[in-house]
Parts: C-alpha cells; sequence; structure tokens
C-alpha cells in the first residue's frame, strides 16, 4: 500500500526581533528574541514529477529545477529554496516534486529574519508535503542555517531560526546556546511598546563585515585556548591583542545583558530593560564594531523621541533599530511597533 500524501501543503514562519544578545549565539551565549506577526508564506503543491517549480510572488520570479540536481544560482531567493530541498534531503529527510508560492510580509535585508523565516517556512511546507514527522527545532534550525552557511555564504548562527520555530505570543525566548535549554520569558510591556525603526541601510549578511567578526571570535578562542567565548573569564581579556580583546569582551558583557534583561522583565522594570538596550548598543557600536552612522543616527532619533532605550538589532551594517517607547511617548515617524507572535506553523496539510 502506498502512504496517502497530501497533495496540497501551506505553512508560514515568522521573522523575529531581538530585545538583547546580539552576536552572542554563534559563541555558545545568550539571546532573547521573539518572533513577530510577519514573515513568509509558502503553499506547495504536489506536481508527481521530481522538480521544483518555484514562485516569489512578491517579485513576479521563478524558478524550476530537478530535485538532485541543486546548484547554487547567480544569488537572490532562489539560493534559499535550492539550498533547502539540497538540505534536507542530504539530512535524509523526503522531498518530493511541488509547485511553491512564495509570499511574504518582511522587508528583506532589513535585520527581522526574512531569511529565517522563508527557509523555516520552505522546510515546513516540504516536509508536510512528504507526509514526513516533526522534525524538532534544534535539527531543523541547524538544516535551515545550512541553508544560509553553505548557500548564501553567511555564517550565521542559529538565533533567527530558532526565534522564527519557538515563537510564542506575548513571550519571549530566552534561548541558551550551550545547553540547548529555550526557556518562555513572559514579555508583560503594559502601556510600553517596542518598534522598529528601519535605518534606510539595507544590509547582507554574505557582504558585510559579519563573517569577519565569526572568524575573529574563533581566533579568540583559539589564542585563549578555549572552545567558545562562553568560557572566557574577564581576567582572559588581557592575553588578547586589539581589536579581539574588545570582540570578546562585548560577547562577555551581553551575556550578562540578557540575563540582567530577563531579570528586569520579571520585576517589571521596562526603564532598566531601556538601560540595557543602550548599554548594549554602545557595546555593538564600540567595541564590535558592527553599527554604521545611518543606525546610530535612527538610535539617536529614537532617543531624542523620548525611547528609553535604543539599538542596531540583528548583525549590523544596516538593518533596522529597535527602540522601546515608554507609555503615552509617541513612537518616531515611521516606526513599526512589533509584539511577540505565534511561532512557524503547518497552515494546511
Ligand atoms: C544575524 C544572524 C544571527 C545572529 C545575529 C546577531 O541575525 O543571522 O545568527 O548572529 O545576526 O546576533
Amino acid at each position: 500500500m502506498t502512504a496517502a500524501f497530501p497533495s496540497h501543503t501551506a505553512a508560514f514562519a515568522p521573522g523575529r526581533v531581538n530585545l538583547i544578545g546580539e552576536h552572542t549565539d554563534y559563541n555558545d551565549g545568550l539571546a532573547l528574541p521573539f518572533a513577530i506577526d510577519e514573515g513568509v508564506h509558502v503553499s506547495a503543491t504536489a506536481t508527481g514529477e521530481v522538480t521544483i517549480h518555484a514562485r516569489a510572488l512578491d517579485l513576479d520570479e521563478s524558478d524550476s529545477y530537478a530535485l538532485g540536481g541543486e546548484a547554487p544560482s547567480p544569488g537572490g531567493w532562489r539560493d534559499f529554496v535550492r539550498g533547502v530541498t539540497a538540505e534536507l534531503a542530504a539530512a535524509g529527510l523526503p522531498v518530493r516534486g511541488a509547485a511553491l508560492e512564495i509570499h511574504g510580509t518582511i522587508p528583506r535585508g532589513a535585520g527581522l529574519s526574512s531569511s529565517a523565516a522563508l527557509e523555516v517556512s520552505l522546510a515546513l511546507a516540504l516536509l508536510a508535503l512528504a507526509d514526513a514527522d516533526v522534525v524538532p527545532p534544534w535539527p531543523l534550525a541547524r538544516i535551515c542555517s545550512r541553508v544560509e552557511n553553505d548557500w548564501v555564504g553567511a555564517q550565521t548562527g542559529l538565533l533567527d531560526q530558532l526565534a522564527s520555530l519557538c515563537g510564542r505570543e506575548h513571550t519571549a525566548m530566552r534561548i541558551d546556546f550551550r545547553s540547548g535549554v529555550i526557556e518562555p520569558v513572559p514579555l508583560q510591556l503594559g502601556e510600553w511598546r517596542l518598534v522598529t525603526l528601519d535605518s534606510g541601510v539595507g544590509h547582507s549578511h554574505a557582504q558585510s563585515g559579519y563573517n569577519g567578526r565569526r572568524r575573529e571570535c574563533a581566533q579568540a578562542c583559539e589564542q585563549l585556548g578555549i572552545s567558545s567565548l562562553r568560557e572566557l573569564e574577564p581576567a582572559m581579556l588581557e592575553r588578547l591583542p586589539p581589536p579581539l580583546d574588545a570582540r570578546a569582551r562585548h560577547v562577555f558583557e551581553e551575556n550578562a545583558r540578557v540575563d540582567a534583561a530577563v531579570d528586569a522583565l520579571a520585576r517589571g522594570d521596562l526603564a532598566e530593560l531601556g538601560r540595557l538596550l543602550e548599554r548594549s548598543h554602545a557595546s555593538l557600536r564600540d567595541l564590535y564594531e558592527v553599527s554604521v552612522p545611518e543606525v546610530n543616527a535612527t538610535v539617536a532619533r529614537a532617543l531624542d523621541a523620548g525611547a528609553a532605550g535604543a539599538r542596531m538589532m540583528g548583525g549590523g551594517f544596516g538593518g533596522q533599530v529597535l527602540a522601546l517607547m515608554p507609555p503615552g511617548t509617541p513612537a518616531p515617524a515611521g516606526a513599526l511597533e512589533v509584539r511577540p507572535g505565534a511561532g512557524a506553523r503547518v497552515l494546511e496539510r
């Protein structure tokens, strides 16, 4: 008897906001993201062929290729689709020929993880179409992140994919990238609001200084003889030459800020959360050096408008700024309010 495969599936995966804990994920550190309502929708219809026909509805572009014959494209969204089918198969998961339709509501390259949302949504729709067993968040995040690493050329960590997969309404998540533990952290903002502001500078992790920062962290570990910067002790910093000492110090202090933010949220001390956002930004700007003048100007604009704290968000070198607005303080023009939404899900199978 042959299995009764679905003929059509659909999935949705959200983008994410990272409250605090930046450039810590690939250092076995801590982060505090949440999934947002905006994301990427993928529908998959079985074709009975061994090919993928994909359409990016927002761009009015398409791509067709044979499963098993994936090759990198000249760049853009096609690499994500080709990478997802190739990496699912490489992980021993079933992939069926399909016509895919992709539609997104997150601005691309804005630092809200449109790429992770695309990978996760594609993976969920394709796995549902093959009637595959549910793949747990960590292994699925790793498969999706291999698409970024090996198909797109960005040596990113697992923050974005995990946030997209594990999102919950009204809840941020404290992710410990060393132990693998993901703890829900209620995000009760009352009359306070979190908003994102576009710096106007797009970014691409494959082309920015992101991979260079990751290399510097690996060099720092090598020089100290530790396996990750999570093992760093402050006394070790003086054994590192610049700029490795500054990079390592950022990671060490940013991990501590994640736990300070979790404590501040538990106490309902949102003014303290704002101060932590500011310190995180100063560290990303001065120690990790991943901010750019336009992003710093956007942070200043948010603070001038009365934000209790604001910082660059994501990999850096452009993208969005996150700002915390106190009760009764209007957000600056063009700001988008963000709140924690549900994680990635199969919508039809
Ligand atoms: C990007 C990457 C993540 C993470 C952040 C920085 O969003 O995709 O893995 O490294 O930058 O915190």
